[in-house]
């Protein structure tokens, strides 16, 4: 390597320019999303995390070593929070949030609707982020304050400005006893919106709230990994966002400005 083309990398390797990160964000999920594809066999040698019904397969692991591995490569120095515990403390200011398979109970039975959701936060900040849909092929990302696109295609969140007839996704916890209290309150609100959806991958649902393909989205008890570059990418496409305390749970919030009021309101949360 020439001397320039090593000062480049020094430079590159510590940056926290939001346009870099945003880059190597969609070039890592699309390298673990092709990953996901072409490796997927039956031998997913499942196993189990927090309850019965949180599954982990091989191919987490094999997603989260490719794009951990590249990060130390390109940026030795940065923080690294992922899901499935490759995570290290950097002195950068840039920390990676990384879901190497957002939707793994989808992926595990054949159901397309899966992700990889990474997020790049400077000094608590989330500048960039890039979600993979393995349903699509797509890759959908943002910058903070310059909009959100998906493969180069501008997003925009919908106009809608009544919740009855408003498209909400949701999703559920693993815990049983959180699950019973998802119930409760979905039960409440199915009258009152145009249907709901459970997709099953929480980067996914906030990518579809971008793009106008749900109205809004919301669920309560959400990882760090889940959301963090989807709600960059709704906020973007100008979707309003919230995390707020519900109790002792975070519910997590992305709906058309429209009726985001109107389903906070409905799911009793306060502002
Ligand atoms: C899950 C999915 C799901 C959501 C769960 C998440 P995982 O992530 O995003 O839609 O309802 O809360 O834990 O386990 O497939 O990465
Ligand atoms: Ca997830
Ligand atoms: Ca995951």
């Amino acid at each position: 390597m020439t001397f320039t083309g090593w000062l480049r990398s020094l430079v590159y390797a510590t940056s926290a320019d939001p346009f870099q990160l945003r880059d190597l964000a969609v070039g890592l999920v699309r390298q673990a999303g092709d990953l996901l594809r072409r490796e997927r066999s039956s031998e997913l040698q499942p196993g189990t995390k927090s309850t019965p019904t949180d599954l982990v397969t091989v191919m987490d692991h094999k997603a989260e070593r490719l794009i951990v591995e590249a990060l130390e490569g390109q940026r030795p120095d940065d923080t690294i929070l992922a899901e499935e515990g490759s995570s290290r403390q950097g002195n950068t200011g840039v920390r990676w949030i990384i879901d190497p398979l957002d939707g793994t109970v989808n992926y595990f039975y054949g159901i397309p609707a899966y992700g990889v959701s990474i997020a790049a936060e400077v000094d608590g900040t989330i500048v960039a982020g890039a979600v993979y849909d393995g349903m699509h092929g797509a890759v959908h990302e943002a910058v903070l304050g310059h909009g959100a696109r998906s493969n180069d295609i501008p997003l925009r969140c919908s106009n809608a400005s009544t919740l009855a007839v408003s498209l909400i996704g949701t999703g559920f916890a693993y815990s049983a006893a959180r699950r019973a209290k998802q119930g409760d309150l979905i039960a409440g609100l199915l009258p009152a919106v145009r249907d709901l959806r459970r997709i099953g991958a929480a980067a996914l649902d906030l990518c579809a709230v971008a793009g106008g393909h749900l109205d809004g989205f919301f669920e309560h008890g959400l990882q760090p990994w889940d959301r963090a570059a989807g709600l960059l990418i709704a906020a973007e496409a100008g979707a309003r966002t919230a995390r707020i305390m519900d109790g002792d749970e975070e519910l997590t919030m992305a709906a058309a400005p429209g009726i985001f009021d109107e389903l906070r309101e409905a799911l009793g949360a306060a502002q």
